[in-house]
């Protein structure tokens, strides 16, 4: 069995549907949610999410690629002693429900909820909501060579931009942060490579 089956089975099934909490919503972002949130919220703080690491091996059918050609965008994915870092947004009562209506399309291509222990940069540790893909829904790809992965970005495009621009800004957001992520620096130097006009001589 491939190491990653046996990663993703610490995920169940039974933990896929998790609500939000009525007093205080927590949900951390990793992907697009860092640097593209789109909703209203009280705080947001750097988060750390033990357990996981960042992986482009979700397929994009709906926003950075289409059916024919699907991009890749990040999920999450299980492993012993690792941390992810990325935001953390507390939601105003009032419009937990909405935003999480709104997430949930967002989030529709193969992403579930998650609830899990976030450790903010303040030093609190709080529950959030975290959107997960997990192996198995119909959107995943999983994992390729990185050469692969970065080829792929370069070629796919979809209603929400070019997939190239998606690893771009979440490089740049890893970094205003001070993350240290190479499976996203590695993907980015590969892609900006490849993406380079050939030299005109
Ligand atoms: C996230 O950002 O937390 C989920 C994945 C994405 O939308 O890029």
């Amino acid at each position: 069995m491939p190491r990653s089956t046996r990663q993703n089975r610490r995920v169940r099934q039974r933990d896929l549907v998790a609500t939000p909490d009525s007093d205080a919503a927590w949900v951390f972002g990793y992907g697009s949610l860092i640097w593209r949130p789109g909703f209203e919220y009280l705080q947001a703080q750097p988060a750390i999410l033990p357990g996981y690491v960042r992986r482009f091996w979700q397929g994009s059918h709906d926003h950075r690629g289409i059916p024919e050609q699907p991009g890749r965008v990040v999920t999450l994915i299980p492993q012993a002693d690792a941390h992810c870092l990325g935001m953390a947004y507390l939601l105003p009562q009032q419009t937990v429900k909405t935003t999480f209506e709104q997430l949930d399309h967002r989030e529709k291509n193969g992403y579930s909820r998650i609830n899990s222990e976030l450790h903010l940069n303040d030093g609190n540790r709080v529950d959030g909501l975290v959107y997960i893909a997990t192996e198995g829904n119909f959107a995943y790809l999983g994992e390729a060579p990185m050469a692969e992965i970065a080829r792929q970005i370069v070629r796919s495009e979809g209603p929400s931009g070019h997939n190239l621009e998606y690893l771009q800004e979440l490089a740049l957001a890893l970094r205003q942060l001070g993350a240290d992520d190479p499976h996203v620096f590695e993907l980015e130097s590969l892609a900006v490579t490849m993406n380079k006009p050939p030299d005109p001589d």
